[in-house]
């Protein structure tokens, strides 16, 4: 990149506290006209606060903001906006029952002389920014009926069609599958190449360093440094990140328990209709054992999440049963799973499994699972505020205190709580979903060792992650998913991303 032209953006000093927190103290980057920048640290490292603050929707306590070498107000999102910047988050600023095209051109849409909407012509215009990204839809199609990723393409379209100049994206990457995620680097490679430029956030740190030309990383809401990607060693970045080596990251036990007798039994387990989730489940078989940590891999749509929902009793099952520790069990709502012994780490937080609005003290809480439960847990607060301080410590959760708002927390933390919640209930048998999702390497190190910590206990683990490094690192044994059927069963020592891969996109035998 031409690093002799004046940054596009420069801030320089910026503080921004809140009640209890300093979140950004004293942080300067600039980022230039052509290049990605990538904006990595560790959760509640003041990642997302600084975005909000270049984005207009918050203003910082001191320091200052040049835009194209000229000091600049971005007082509200509007006037971000108009110089240019806009900000992808990841809940889409989209209207589901509009069509692609208004959606890219709302509030701007091309009129007739009658003072009416241009259909062809706003149809016209859209596919010729859609077809900039590869994305390859009807415009006329309804923003309802499209996919996570294909719902990002249409903000980055709308970026595209502002004629914005700088693209902010605050994880973007974090519930795309990895050919979405592919598509998205390449289309953030063309935007690279188009001169825009791009802040990019993500906790992948191949992702970062594939497709940035520069990373800056906070850390404690401190500037840690900067650094061109060429030449920059994965080591080093870790350290600026979490301030010591990756050697000393969790490393799994080179000598692994030997599971104990079978603790969740599934046999035949089917779903049919429509469930939350869409992919119906054909008789699944499947035996998790005492100590055991098995992995589900499989690409979306595969029924993953649509098997741990069914577990759960959070979806409703057509036949099957399910045994744990050798007994029936009937399941039929959350409330039954819970008093039969299974616990479950949703996939998605912020819809199913937090209250925002409430504190970290009551989101932590069991009683909070009282939704859940018929009869009512006791609940000494005493106890309760121990156990907490204990997860705390253990998962690292950057909270001011107890009392603290859940959503004032960093995305990666209010993860943390969820997880500290099922894990202080102590289950059987534990359904994770993503447990990492979100979540910084070094809590994701802490996050594995504690799974392998329950395990270590006796408890049945079933393990959902998209990152096959991930389903490697911690199972024992892996099976793959296809269509609501299970297409593969290996040990984890035979397996490897490749034969995984091969496993997962397997046509499976029709039952
Ligand atoms: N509105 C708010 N009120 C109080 N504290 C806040 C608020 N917004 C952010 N914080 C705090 O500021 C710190 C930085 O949060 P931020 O969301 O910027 O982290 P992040 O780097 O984006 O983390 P993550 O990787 O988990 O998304 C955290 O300690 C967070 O709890
Ligand atoms: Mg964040």
């Amino acid at each position: 990149m031409a690093r002799e032209s004046p940054p596009l953006l420069a801030l320089h000093g910026i503080t921004k506290r809140f009640p209890g927190v300093t979140a950004l103290a004293d942080v300067s980057l600039d980022v230039r006209a052509g290049e990605v920048l990538g904006l990595l640290g560790e959760n509640g490292a003041g990642k997302s606060t600084l975005l909000k603050i270049v984005s207009g929707a918050q203003r910082p306590d001191a320091g200052t903001i040049t835009w194209q070498g000229e000091t600049a107000t971005l007082a509200t999102p509007h006037q971000a906006q108009q110089r240019g910047i806009v900000t992808i988050y990841q809940e889409f600023n989209l209207v589901p029952d509009l069509t692609i095209a208004e959606n890219v051109f709302i509030g701007r849409e091309p009129l007739r002389a009658t003072g009416l909407i241009d259909w062809p012509r706003l149809a016209r215009d859209t596919g010729d920014v859609t077809r900039r990204i590869g994305l390859d839809l009807d415009p006329m199609m309804s923003v309802r009926d499209l996919s996570v990723a294909e719902q990002q393409m249409v903000e980055i379209a709308r970026a595209l069609s502002m004629q914005s100049r700088l693209i902010i994206m605050d994880e973007p990457t974090s519930a795309l599958s990895e050919t979405e995620v592919a598509r998205l680097l390449r289309i953030m490679d063309s935007l690279r190449h188009a001169g825009l430029a791009v802040i990019f956030v993500t906790h992948r740190l191949t992702e970062a360093t594939g497709v940035c030309d520069r990373v800056t990383v906070l850390r404690d809401g401190r500037l840690a440094g900067t650094r061109p990607v060429a030449g920059l060693e994965m080591d080093e970045l870790i350290r600026m990140m979490v301030g010591r080596s990756a050697e000393q990251l969790y490393r799994r036990p080179a000598t692994r328990r030997a599971p104990g007798p079978v603790r969740l039994s599934i046999r035949n387990l089917r779903t049919e209709g429509v469930t939350t989730h869409g992919t119906v489940l054909h008789g699944i078989d499947l035996d998790v054992r005492q100590g055991e940590i098995v992995g589900i891999a499989g690409l979306v749509g595969a029924g993953r999440t649509e098997l741990a929902r069914a577990v759960f009793g959070a979806d409703p099952r057509a036949g099957g049963r399910i045994e744990v520790d050798g007994s029936p069990v009937r399941v039929h709502s959350p409330r039954d799973a819970i008093r039969a012994g299974i616990g479950l780490v949703p996939e998605d937080r912020k819809l199913q499994a937090l209250f925002l609005a409430l504190a970290v003290r009551h989101n932590f809480s069991i009683a909070a699972l009282g939704q859940f439960l018929s009869f009512g847990v006791f609940v000494r607060e005493r106890a309760e505020a121990e156990a907490l301080e204990h997860y705390r410590r253990t998962l690292k959760i950057r909270m001011s205190s107890g009392e603290q708002m859940v959503v004032n927390l960093s995305g990666g933390n209010q993860q943390k709580v969820v997880l500290a919640r099922w894990l202080a209930l102590k289950p059987n048998v534990l359904i994770v979903d993503e447990p990492t999702r979100g979540v910084d390497i070094a809590a994701k190190a802490e996050v594995h060792e504690l799974l392998d910590e329950l395990a270590g206990n006796g408890i049945a683990v079933m393990a959902i992650s998209s990152e096959l490094p991930e389903v490697l690192a911690i199972s024992d044994r892996i099976i793959t998913m296809r269509e609501g059927r299970i297409t593969g069963d290996l040990p984890a020592a035979e397996a490897t991303q490749e034969k995984l891969m091969a496993l997962m996109t397997l046509a499976p035998v029709d039952a």
